[in-house]
């Protein structure tokens, strides 16, 4: 196969969902249509168990099986499919926010019963804000739910999308008789089974057709017909161009446990979803089909044996083919690399490749050399935008609890901050050393293996602060910006990148700063 066919026939993407929604079944379902596993029950979940944040061994086994489920791949008529997994898990947003950087289309998983809830929100805005193209499906038709109109609104006004259905729900919950499918004009009909592949599909010719109301009922058909007439009136026409630049979002509905609406969503999905597309470099915008090969670390995975302390960083294929044991250029080292076993990843195993195309993964074993972020090259000096980080919700003071071990202390900060566990700053004042993190989780997980992998102890120390703001000013030889500096130097601190942060006690405080110094910019994102 020609490179540009290997190129055309990928399709690269992530699952969002608020934990529960049905993300994992779906994943399930999705591997059962490619035949990338034989039974149901397959597919780990992710989910960090409730109950499970104070115990280490289960969050440890649990991350265990997220590396697992790290990315899946199989082929469904022809088509190379590579599913990215992205937690739900509040506390883990950041790496999904980083993994949101290598897909190329996502699909946003919603409950009928719970509509849109808050994780969904936040995963949602990162995806708008980045135009990455989103099919939505609508999952767990088989119970009572939202009325699909009202979900429809609430998926527009909380995501802010424009909804385009794709299939819509004949009845729901107890009365729920199937779908009719508005992309492929035919109704499937729900049996309430969770075989494993087949649906009854009944083709016809239009919506008047006699053969509606002997399947589904009269009533039922009166009503699919007068709902069915609103829709064509309410929501625009499937635009795929508009789709593509993210400015409008098909929605299927199914029921992900039974398999129902699934195929439907997949066949729709491989059709129209994105190949992997062109990324912006700082340098410029690197095309998939140009001839060297370009990729960028998104995720940095630990070792889950402690004896070994090697990572596995995985790296998004932009352009050109990746070759084991080839030299690249690590860009930010400038150093030259080679891989001798380069993995990629399938439904249930990982696998040494020699060649792997843009839009692939490949898991890299790295003792210590990456960071999210990293680009690799051959030879040319490019530099992928990495994710901006945001501004963690908790900070702590880090110290050392026992004072032979502070190399190995630092040095497992150093990595745990490049792995993207959690942020860290450094006070300007004193040198002295917080933890920023998305969620309190984090702070056992960071305690836990740094004794468990590096052998240092350390403890934390509370301190308030409500957020961490990126600083902006236009001339830092400014006598505000000096003052600036004067006046709150104890809560001034540096980012790993040496970026400035204002570390904002309270919201009043932030307020009355920048009333103070209105030339200068306080952000929470890095990236500005
Ligand atoms: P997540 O990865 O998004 O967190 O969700 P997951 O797939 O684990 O699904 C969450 C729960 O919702 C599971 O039940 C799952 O069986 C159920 N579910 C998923 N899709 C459907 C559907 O279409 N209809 C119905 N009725 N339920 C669905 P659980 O009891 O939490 O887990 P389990 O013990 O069944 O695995």
């Amino acid at each position: 196969m020609s490179f540009t066919s290997e190129i055309n026939r990928r399709r690269t993407f992530g699952i969002i969902a608020h934990p529960d929604a049905g993300k994992t079944t779906l994943t399930e379902k999705l591997l059962l249509f490619g035949g990338a596993i034989q039974e149901a029950g397959a597919v780990k979940s992710n989910k960090i168990k409730k109950g499970a944040t104070s115990d280490f061994m289960e969050i440890e086994r649990q991350r265990g099986i997220s590396v697992a489920t790290s990315v899946l791949a199989f082929e469904y008529e022809g088509i190379k499919i590579n599913i990215l997994d992205t937690p739900g898990h509040k506390d883990f947003a950041e790496d999904t926010f980083r993994t949101l950087t290598a897909v190329d289309s996502v699909i946003v998983v919603v409950d009928v019963a719970k509509g849109v809830e808050e994780q969904t929100e936040k995963l949602v805005e990162v995806c708008r804000m980045r135009n990455i193209p989103m099919i939505v499906f609508i999952n767990k038709l088989d119970r009572e739910g939202k009325d699909a109109f009202d979900l429809l609104d609430e998926v527009e006004q909380k995501l802010g999308l424009t909804v385009v259905p794709m299939s819509f729900p004949i009845g729901m919950g107890y009365d729920f008789k199937g779908i009719y499918n508005l992309w492929e004009k035919n109704i499937n009909l729900f049996s309430g089974s969770s075989r494993k592949n087949i649906e009854e599909t009944v083709e016809i010719s239009d919506l008047e057709s006699k053969k509606i109301d002997e399947l589904i009922g009269e009533k039922a058909a009166k009503t699919l017909r007068e709902e069915i007439e609103l829709v064509e009136g309410i929501y625009p026409e499937f635009d795929r161009d508009a789709y593509l630049e993210g400015k409008q979002q098909p929605v299927f509905f199914g029921s992900a446990l039974n398999n129902f609406g699934v195929r439907e969503l997949l066949d729709c999905f491989i059709e129209i979803a994105p190949k992997p597309r062109p990324k912006q470099s700082e340098e410029r915008l690197v095309k998939p089909d140009e001839k060297n090969f370009t990729g960028f670390v998104f995720k940095i995975h630990a070792n889950m044996d402690p004896n070994h302390r090697d990572r596995l960083a995985f790296v998004k294929i932009v352009s050109g083919i990746f070759e084991r044991n080839k030299p690249y250029l690590h860009v930010r080292n400038n150093k030259k690399m080679k891989f001798s076993s380069p993995n990629a990843f399938f439904a249930e195993k990982k696998e040494i490749v020699d060649i792997s195309y843009p839009g692939d993964i490949v898991g890299l074993h790295d003792t210590g050399n990456f960071k999210i972020g990293d680009t690799l090259t051959e030879g040319e000096n490019i530099n992928y935008r990495g994710v901006p980080s945001f501004s963690p919700e908790h900070f702590r003071y880090i110290n050392n609890a026992d004072p032979l071990k502070s190399k190995q202390l630092y040095k497992g900060i150093d990595q745990l901050m490049d792995e993207g566990v959690a942020q860290l700053f450094t006070l300007e004042l004193n040198g002295r050393k917080v933890i920023g993190t998305v969620g309190a989780l984090q702070y056992e997980v960071i305690q836990y293996r740094l004794e468990h992998e590096y052998g240092a102890k350390c403890t934390y120390e509370n301190l308030n602060v409500h957020k961490a703001c990126w600083v902006e000013a236009n001339d830092v030889k400014s006598e505000e910006f000096k003052e600036f500096l004067r006046v709150k130097q104890r809560y001034i601190a540096k980012d790993k990148q040496d970026q400035l942060v204002f570390l904002a006690d309270s919201p009043f405080s932030l307020q009355m700063t920048q009333q103070k110094y209105p030339n200068i910019k306080f952000h929470y994102t890095s990236e500005f």
